[in-house]
């Protein structure tokens, strides 16, 4: 398996570390800056005899190399600063995916596309334009991250194992997403039966301030150990054909009543990319949360287009 990774920066270069590392496949680290993924790549492959994996990384800024790449994972982009939302980086950041886009169309038009870029959605959303993919070859990467941080934030406050909850974090990625709380589980029991409904509501505020906290703390950049870890697990699922069901931003087209948006719901995730989308049971209100974040979205691709 060949994957490549557009963007040596914090989250291409921590993701491609984790690719080579986890002996899952061959990397090519593509970034614009000269040096910058050669250097980082040499760097990680030095590491291979001390680790003990084979796999092969190479680093450029040659995006030809890509070709004929099994999976290409998107993380190009300016990431925020203090005080910036997602949504701000959106003009700067789809001018670079619509040129790497192209690029992916060319060299390798059967490639499963993950995106990591924010503003997540809607850069999943151009990603499709541009390529000129099916819509189960594009998704984005965001809901397996947040459900990793809902998880982590709720095994704190419960003090209780990690495994022992289950949640999943669907809609945009951003603060319009929906933790859903009727299917999150501690140990087998409702999340409702053991934690009271405002520190149920404190535990979303912080999941869904979690990026901007580690924004602040960081001052000069964003989130990218659990951004890589988020994407690393939708890769596995491609690499093992698991036809895992993961959260990911996909293009709707009716699915929960949601039409030309690309929005973090449940899908099935194999070798060939999306499998199915998976409509599970909402709530009355965890149903319209979701329609409120795709309609944001949705204003969102607007100004795009
Ligand atoms: N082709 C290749 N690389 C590019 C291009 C391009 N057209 N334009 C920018 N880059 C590179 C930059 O040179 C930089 O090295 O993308 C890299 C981005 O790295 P960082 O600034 O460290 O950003 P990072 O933290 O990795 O975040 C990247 O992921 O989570 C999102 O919000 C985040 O949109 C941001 C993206």
């Amino acid at each position: 398996m060949k994957i490549s990774v557009i963007g040596a920066g914090n989250v291409g270069a921590t993701l491609a570390m984790r690719i080579v590392e986890s002996n899952m496949a061959d990397v090519v680290l593509v970034d614009i800056l000269d040096g910058l993924a050669k250097g980082k790549a040499v760097d990680i492959s030095d590491a291979a005899p001390i680790l003990g994996h084979e796999k092969n990384i190479e680093g450029t800024t040659d995006i030809s190399k890509i070709k004929d790449s099994d999976v290409v994972v998107m993380t190009a982009g300016l990431a925020r600063k203090p005080g910036m939302s997602r949504d701000d980086l959106i003009g700067k950041n789809a001018a670079i995916i619509g040129a790497v886009a192209q690029a992916i169309r060319i060299n390798c038009p059967k490639a499963i596309v993950v995106v990591v870029t924010n503003p997540l959605d809607v850069m999943t959303y151009h990603m499709i334009k541009i390529t000129g993919f099916s819509k189960n070859k594009v998704l984005g990467m965001a809901g397996t991250l947040d459900s990793s941080r809902l998880i982590n934030i709720l095994a704190e406050q419960l003090n209780v194992e990690r495994k022992s909850i289950e949640t999943i974090v669907l809609a945009c990625h951003g603060d319009t997403m929906v933790p859903v709380l009727s299917a999150t589980k501690v140990n087998g029991r409702p999340l409702y039966e053991v934690l009271p409904k405002e520190k149920i509501e404190e535990v979303i505020n912080k999941t869904k301030f979690r990026g901007s906290e580690i924004v602040e703390y960081l001052k000069t950049g964003s989130a990218y150990y659990s951004t890589s870890a988020g994407v690393l697990q939708i890769l596995n699922a491609i690499k093992n054909d698991t036809d895992q069901i993961l959260p990911v931003s996909a293009y709707l087209d009716g699915e929960y009543e949601i039409k030309e948006c690309c929005l973090g719901v449940p899908v099935k995730i194999g070798r060939n990319g999306i499998n199915e989308i998976v409509e599970i049971t909402l709530t009355a209100e965890e149903r319209a949360a979701l329609q409120e974040s795709a309609q944001k979205t949705i204003e969102m691709i607007r100004v795009l287009s």
